[in-house]
């Protein structure tokens, strides 16, 4: 057997007919940036989300770094959030010259540690990034309460998190802005880079428009300076044919995680699913002692597997001027030594995900 840990093919020749119409649309209508596409996208996706607006952008990172942008962040200003993550959650902060400050997560969901970031909170703290880590979302109601108290820009990277849910509440409800990547292998993913940006408030959806799009009024009448950051009308209505599909995909995605949570050995260590959160399993992860020796086995039997994340962003070569060490954040360094991600995309079969179970009881057996 051989079980890639994204299947991107298998995704596209299960809708393939959609696809393809819906490119040949954008194709025959020769409207490739902004119009019509574009804004259908993200009226169905402010629908999808319950958020008062969504704006199209060119990737997760411009969405984080709109997001700031909006915020109103300045050099200087202290922006927190987790070393777990993908690089792009703190090169956004570099980007608006802020200064990154870290706080350490949880074992149990990898998600950040609520009580490190209270006491690590402070005046001169101006934003916090969340990260939905592998689709996961953390407290969000806690967690809006302490931003609201300490006054802090709340943002959530729900870069791996479409769907998620905090106590039936999808990202957008509780921070300011939440930020989404439609990169090919997300949950919902097009065809190249996508990303968007959402939020209840007027002012910033106002801002967020100016800013994607050359701080542009009309075509030549600019507000403010802004950037080339918009959506791909091809893209667009890409996202569009695949939005509808994402509740179906999402609970297979479900189902895949309640088998591995049943029939994995007890003994396997695993990201949990929190009590009041709804999972969405972006990466199903499992903890073990010697990765490297199961992750070799695994691909011996033709299952993929992967590491998200081998080296926690503090101590990244990028980083070095920090001055960051080892044993700052224990147990963002723990995870990264252990964590493996097997596959859970919507289209393994009941066949390929028993294959995995026995191959890595198997594996523990040796
Ligand atoms: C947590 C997280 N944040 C941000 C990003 C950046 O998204 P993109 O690759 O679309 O720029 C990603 C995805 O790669 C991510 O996983």
């Amino acid at each position: 057997m051989n079980i890639p840990l994204v299947d991107l093919k298998a995704n596209y020749y299960s809708i393939k007919k959609e696809i393809d119409d819906a490119i040949q649309n954008v194709l025959n209508s020769s409207s490739f940036i902004m119009g019509p596409f574009v804004k259908q996208f993200e009226e169905n996706f402010v629908r999808f989300c319950h958020v008062k607006h969504g704006i199209g952008c060119a990737n997760g990172t411009a969405a984080l770094h709109l997001a700031l942008l909006a915020a109103g962040i300045k050099k200087g200003d202290e922006i927190l959030t987790v070393p777990n993550t993908f690089i792009a959650t703190t090169e956004c902060i570099s980007y608006v010259g802020g200064k990154i400050k870290f706080v350490d997560v949880v074992p149990q969901t990898a998600l950040i540690d609520i009580e490190a970031l209270e006491k690590v909170i402070t005046r001169k703290t101006k934003a916090l990034i969340v990260v939905d880590l592998y689709g996961q979302m953390p407290d969000m109601q806690r967690i809006r309460e302490i931003a609201v108290d300490h006054d802090v820009f709340l943002i959530e990277d729900a870069a791996q998190a479409h769907a998620a849910e905090w106590n039936g509440h999808q990202p957008g409800f509780y921070g300011d802005i939440a930020c989404f990547s439609f990169f090919p292998a997300k949950n919902l993913g097009c065809y190249g880079d996508g990303g968007a940006v959402i939020t209840n408030y007027d002012e910033l959806a106002e801002k967020l428009r100016l800013l994607v799009n050359h701080g542009r009024m009309t075509k030549y009448e600019h507000t403010i300076e802004g950037y080339n950051y918009r959506l791909d009308a091809l893209q667009a209505a890409i996202l569009d044919v695949k939005l509808n599909h994402l509740p179906r995909w999402t609970d297979l995605r479900r189902d895949h995680a309640r088998f591995y949570d049943r029939n994995l050995p007890s003994a396997i260590g695993r990201i949990l699913e929190a009590k009041g959160a709804k999972h969405v399993y972006y990466m199903y992860v499992i903890r073990v002692q010697q990765r490297d020796t199961l992750m070799a086995y695994l691909k011996q039997q033709g299952i993929e597997s992967g590491i998200h994340y081998p080296l926690p962003l503090h101590l990244q070569p990028a980083y070095a001027s920090l001055g960051l060490r080892k044993g700052q954040f224990p147990v963002s360094e723990q995870l990264a030594q252990e964590i493996v991600s097997i596959p859970i995309y919507p289209e393994l079969t009941e066949e390929q995900r028993q294959f995995i179970v026995d191959h890595v009881k198997k594996y523990q057996r040796q």
